[in-house]
């Protein structure tokens, strides 16, 4: 099974047919759930746009610890018990919208909006574990995200808003 914004999603290769050892974490959100907001664009780790936070416990750890993935890499079979987080889990317009994605918006940073969920995942799950980076440590964590506007400048200025 598969944690997917705090609903537990058990997963059988048995009955159904549609998931096969190749179905990626990107995939599965967008088809077997009501998510959307998790983008494909190359598929094949290249461009971010599919960004999510991933809870786990490593290997041999007893503390659980959240790392931004490209679930358009990341084998469903491979995340069995472990906690996805989506954008539309750490903020909506039902329960109010996260301090990211309200900045970024402020500074005009979605532009065509295909890449901003994936930076928002990003720098969410980036601040999970290292909650006071610098400015240059936030610069340095986008550069796995392309941005097809290439108007990096307000992408950049909402990272380093969070930056001490
Ligand atoms: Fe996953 Fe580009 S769609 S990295």
């Amino acid at each position: 099974s598969i944690t997917i914004n705090g609903e537990v999603y058990p997963i059988n290769l048995t009955n159904d047919s549609s998931v096969t050892p190749d179905t990626s974490l990107a995939t599965f959100i967008r088809t077997k759930t009501n998510y959307r907001a998790t983008k494909v664009s190359c598929a094949e780790g290249g461009c971010g746009a599919c960004t999510v936070a991933l809870t786990y416990v490593p290997p041999g750890e007893t503390v659980p610890v959240t790392r931004p993935i490209n679930s358009c890499l990341a084998k469903l079979l491979s995340l069995n018990g472990m906690t996805v987080a989506t954008n539309e889990y750490i903020g909506n317009k039902l329960i109010g919208y996260h301090p990211i994605q309200t900045k970024l918006a402020e500074l005009n940073g979605t532009q065509c909006g295909y890449c901003s969920s994936g930076m928002v995942m990003l720098l969410y799950a980036y601040l999970q574990e290292n909650p006071n980076p610098t400015p240059l440590e936030v610069e340095q964590i986008l550069d796995g995200n392309l941005c097809r506007c290439t108007g990096y400048r307000p992408i950049l200025d909402t990272f380093k808003s969070f930056a001490t």
